[in-house]
């Protein structure tokens, strides 16, 4: 008889997006003639940059004639893609990143949930709370975070390292050891960063332990601040210690497209192996690449004009961040993110739920976000809302709130 892996029964209620998806097409359904406006999901809005598309268009022709065609990729993704990472995202920023320690993908949420298969399962994990989920479902479905505790909203084998107003929504190192410890910066869900002496305190950590950081750059194009580092490689000691995770999708508008990279530095060993070693042997067994024309896509990001119309689109969705942060801050909200991040995180008023709160904005002024709880226990009073709308529905949505 087949036998199910159980670990998947401990996955708590339903995903945190479908539970939202739920209620609003309720709503909506039972309120036809009313406009609502999502500001939820952390899913971009505006077209691709136009030199992602020209060179989608060639890269599609190339494909329809013999001579150029393209079959299965290089395992470790396109020489040209990889060497354009290291130039532009590394070594333009000081950091010793070669093309052959870079991993290309389908994106960072495949990444950062598949990578923990290169690790025993006795490992204990350190995640920030509030968190992007899939760091701790991942580790759930792989059997490594013990049970879920109902009433704390936790599992028990997981460290949760509180990012609460008080410490700056940053973590502080915890009184138990982890051996794999997720930070994500710019963060998803509070929009919080960490300086670069802050982040280097990680890193001489994880160091000292021998533990391994997953550093989540998902947001990096969104820094504005100079002493917020866009990688963690540009921090001493990091190519000992951290794997870095870096999606398209944010940057350059490719949640529909699909692309991202891992980089894996080659003096990352731990017991003796390279963990690179072991990452190129998931990727080769389980992974046959990102297609040609989505690589030849990401490629065009780098060129200048690409530079140019990427950094125009994360200014579009920047502008809405700061309407949406000096909007609720004005309206006396407290308010948090939103300046390195294309996420505001807001404190519920009244001393409402997460929840309630997401129902009296949807019920009250017709606009979608995310209740904070969905993100971990300490999110809990707190609501996320992200700036990857357009500026006439931010606007609306915000002037809607101010003024309720
Ligand atoms: C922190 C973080 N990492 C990764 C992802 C997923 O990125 P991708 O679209 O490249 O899979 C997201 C998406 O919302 C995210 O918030």
């Amino acid at each position: 008889m087949t036998k199910i892996n159980k670990d998947y029964l401990k996955l708590p209620g339903s995903y945190l997006f479908s539970m939202i998806g739920k209620k609003v097409n309720e709503y909506a359904a039972a309120n036809p003639d009313k406009k609502i406006i999502r500001l939820g999901i952390g899913d971009v809005t505006q077209p691709l940059p136009a030199k992602v598309i020209s060179q989608l268009h060639e890269a599609v022709d190339e494909m329809a004639v013999k001579e150029t065609f393209k079959g299965y990729a290089p395992d470790l993704g396109y020489e040209f893609l990889r060497t354009a990472i290291a130039e532009n995202d590394y070594r333009a920023r000081g950091c010793d990143i070669s093309p052959d320690e870079i991993f290309v993908s389908d994106g960072a949420k495949c990444d950062s949930g598949n990578i923990q298969e290169i690790f025993a399962t006795d490992n204990r994990i350190a995640v920030c709370d509030p968190v992007y989920p899939v760091y701790v479902d991942s580790n759930v479905m792989a059997g490594r975070a013990g049970d879920y505790i109902e009433d704390k909203g936790c599992f028990s084998n997981v460290i949760y390292m509180p990012c609460t107003a008080e410490t700056g929504f940053a973590p502080e190192i915890p009184s138990e050891v982890p051996d794999i410890i997720y930070l994500c910066f710019p963060n998803n869900p509070t929009g919080a960063t960490v300086t670069r002496s802050e982040l280097q305190k990680w890193v001489d950590y994880a160091n000292e332990k021998e533990a391994v950081i997953i550093y989540d750059a998902a947001y990096e194009a969104y820094i504005r601040q100079e002493d917020v580092p866009h990688s963690i490689y540009e921090c001493a000691g990091a190519d000992t210690c951290a794997i870095e995770l870096h999606s398209f999708s944010k940057n350059a508008g490719f949640t529909g497209v699909r692309l991202g990279y891992t980089v894996i530095p080659k003096k990352l060993v731990r017991e003796g192996v390279s963990l690179h070693s072991l990452w190129a042997r998931r990727h080769s067994t389980k992974y046959n690449g990102a297609p040609y024309i989505v690589q030849r896509a990401g490629a065009a990001v780098y060129s200048e004009e690409g530079k140019a119309q990427v950094k125009a689109l994360v200014d579009y969705y920047m502008e809405n961040a700061t309407y949406i942060l000096n909007g609720l801050k004005k309206a006396g909200y407290t308010v948090s993110g939103g300046v390195n991040a294309p996420y505001i995180w807001l404190k519920t008023p009244d001393n409402m739920t997460s929840w309630e709160f997401f129902d009296h904005l949807l019920t009250k002024v017709n606009v979608v976000g995310t209740p904070g709880s969905g993100f971990g226990p300490h999110g809990e009073g707190y609501f996320r809302l992200t700036a990857f709308g357009s500026h006439e529905n931010t606007v609306e949505a915000i002037d809607r709130i101010v003024s309720m």
